[in-house]
Order: C-alpha cells, then structure tokens, then sequence
C-alpha cells in the first residue's frame, strides 16, 4: 500500500459516520481477499464470531429515570493510570496491512481518543519505535506478548519493549495453537505479501516438513504457557500483567494466584476455539472470582455503547475493541481509530444517561434484565 488515501472527505464526522459499524463495508471494500478474511474471520463454522456480539444485547437494561445525570463522568483509574473513559484499543497483529505507518498511525487515533493502545507481538512496528511514539505524545501504552518455546527469544523483544517505556504486559493465554481459521486457510497465498514482523525477526526460520497432524502447532509459539510464567514476568520486568484470553473462574483465579495485574476475559475475537461461549457470557462468573482483587476487563463483539455499558454493569472495569478500530484506521487513518473511540464513548455517555447511571461506579448488575 504505496499510495494510501482516505475513504470519502477524509474526516468521518463529515462523511455522516454514525455508528462504528458504518465503516466495515466501506473497510471490506478497500481490504480484499487475504487481508479482509485475516480481519473478519473467525474459527470453524463461526458461531461464536456471531454469538460475541448478540450476547452483550440478550442481558437487556433495566433503567432508573429521575435520576440527575447532570455531571456525568466516564472517567476512571485503571491500574493507577487515570482514564478518561474506559474503552481501550485491543492488540491486534499487521497494521502495516491497513494503513502504511501501521501502528503508528493507530497510535496517533487512539491518544487523540484520549486512551490506551497495546501494541501486538505481531505488530509492523518495533516496540522501540512504538514506545518513541508514544513518549513523544506522553501517552501510556501495553505491550502484548505471545511467549515463545524458548522463553529467551521472548525476553529479547520484552527487554526492548520495557526499555522503550511499556506500562504494562498483557499476557495472552488463549493461543497454544491456532484455531481452524478456514477463510484465512482458504486465502493463505496473500499471507505474507508485505508484512513482516520487526517484533519477532530473531526468531528462526519456519522448518519446512512438519507431518500434517503436526501443523496445528507454529513451532515458534509455546504451547506450554502455565501461570508460572506470569509469576515469571512479574519477576523479571516488575510491571503489571494483564493476562488475556481467559474466559473461567477457575482459570481466572489461577493466574491471579501467580500474580497476574489484571484479567482480560476474551475469546480471542473468535478466533480460535468455535462454539466457546460468548466473552458476555463468560464474564458474570471471572468478575465473581477474582473481582474483588483485580480489575478485569472484557472484549469480542463490543460494537455499541450499550455493549459497553452492559460489559461495565456485569463487573468490567474497561472493554477492549479490535475489528472496529481496524474498520477506522483501513479507512481514515488515525481519524477512523480516534471516531471509532469516540463513537463508542459518546454511546457510552447516552446510555449512562439514560440508565441514570451518571459515573462509572453507578453501572451495577441492578441495572441489567440478566446476569
Ligand atoms: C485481525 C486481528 C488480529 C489480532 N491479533 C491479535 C494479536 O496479535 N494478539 C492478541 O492478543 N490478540 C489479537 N487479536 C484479538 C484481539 O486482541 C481481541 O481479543 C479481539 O479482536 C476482540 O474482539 P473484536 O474484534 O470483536 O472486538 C486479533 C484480532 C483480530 C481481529
């Protein structure tokens, strides 16, 4: 992508973008074959791709009226980090494949929405260079980490990620292996056409020859990931770790007892394990477990302010969005990933008023049809 223009005028407002679901055809229009499958898809028949959305709308809102909403506040700490509202910008791989500065531009969106960005492992950009990029605006930012078999190959890209100025680690648990992905499997020719991952580059070579029942595994990426490696990044890096792709109590509670910071319930998108339950499904039960010691945190299918509201009333202390803010940056750059966020936070800030709920606190199960 040499020559990348914005959609339409080039600002969203102006374009009458209304809802964050406006950008995806326009998104899918610019994004063929590969590249668009990557985004959209999820795993096997794709029943939970679309069960995350439809389940934040089947708890339904119980409202309270004559309430003054007057002062309304979205504001909120997470992890001693001051916030302005709490919808945050989920890792997601490639930027490069949306927009030629990758996750730089998306950087750029996500502090002009005044929040907090994690950078994947698999991310076009260097977590140097991200983390000079993000020192330059003075935003905070997340390092995403997928381990590998030989943790000291992971190290290396931590260390430059921690040196760069990462505030926090997030953990992700849910990948021992791909799931079965049949639109990118289908597209599998244009994988590679342009993107690298600068992140990874010490890895060695793929091997060639894996027998086919052996090929479930990428040989690069550990299937062995226990909560004692979220002790051991704790110990080496002392910064948070935030451990997503959890989605049990039980699980939940495991890496809080190893130390983990935070817990991010996710189903990954919905893109490994089918017919896993919807992230607003799985929620009700991790914030039960282990809210009390750790904030936890929630993504898949967050499409509307009412999901978000919804997400915060189960017990989420913030919500993540990721195929939406690639709709944003595929299509307008920096613009679509700040109008994105700010959708999204303007939604939030209707449905708070109309729940007569005015700040983040007064979003209780009380207000919610179902838990
Ligand atoms: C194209 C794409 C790439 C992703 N890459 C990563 C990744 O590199 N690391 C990670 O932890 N999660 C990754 N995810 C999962 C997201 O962080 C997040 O859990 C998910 O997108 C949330 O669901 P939503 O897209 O419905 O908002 C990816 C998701 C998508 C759609």
């Amino acid at each position: 992508m040499t020559q990348w223009q914005p959609v339409g005028s080039g600002d969203p407002r102006a374009d009458n973008v209304v809802s964050v679901q406006n950008l995806e055809r326009p998104a899918s229009e610019r994004l063929a074959g590969y590249a668009w499958d990557y985004v959209v898809g999820g795993a096997g028949k794709e029943q939970t791709l679309r069960d995350n959305p439809a389940a934040w709308a089947r708890h339904g809102l119980r409202p309270h009226s004559m309430v003054d909403v007057s002062h309304l506040t979205t504001a909120l700490a997470l992890l001693g980090t001051p916030l302005a509202h709490p919808i945050l910008v989920a890792p997601t791989a490639t930027h490069v494949r949306y927009h030629p500065d990758g996750e730089r531009e998306t950087l750029r969106g996500a502090t002009a929405a005044e929040t907090v960005m994690a950078l994947s492992a698999m991310g076009s950009t260097t977590a140097t260079d991200f983390g000079a990029d993000a020192a330059a605006l003075a935003t905070p930012w997340w390092m995403q980490v997928y381990l590998q078999h030989d943790r000291a190959l992971s190290h290396v890209y931590l260390d430059k990620a921690v040196a760069a100025g990462a505030s926090a680690l997030v953990l992700t648990v849910d990948t021992p292996s791909l799931g079965a992905r049949d639109r990118e499997r289908r597209e599998a020719s244009g994988a590679s056409v342009g993107v690298t991952y600068p992140n990874l580059d010490h890895l060695p070579a793929e091997p060639t020859g894996l027998p086919a029942h052996r090929r479930v595994w990428n040989p690069f990426y550990a299937n062995d990931v226990t909560p004692s490696d979220i002790t051991a990044l704790v110990d080496r890096y002392h910064l948070p770790v935030l451990v997503k792709g959890v989605v049990r109590a039980d699980d939940a509670r495991r890496a809080v007892d190893a130390g983990a910071a935070a817990v991010i319930v996710s189903n990954h998108g919905a893109r490994n394990l089918d017919t896993g339950a919807a992230t607003a499904d799985s929620l009700a039960p991790v914030v039960d477990a282990v809210g009390s010691a750790v904030p936890v945190l929630v993504d898949g299918g967050i499409r509307r302010g009412t999901d978000v509201a919804t997400a915060l009333c189960l017990g989420a202390s913030a919500v993540l969005v990721g195929r939406p803010v690639i709709w944003g940056l595929t299509t307008y750059g920096a613009a679509g990933v700040q109008h994105v966020v700010e959708l999204l936070r303007t939604e939030l800030e209707m449905a708070m008023s109309l729940l007569g709920a005015p700040s983040i606190p007064d979003l209780t199960r009380d207000l919610l049809q179902r838990v």
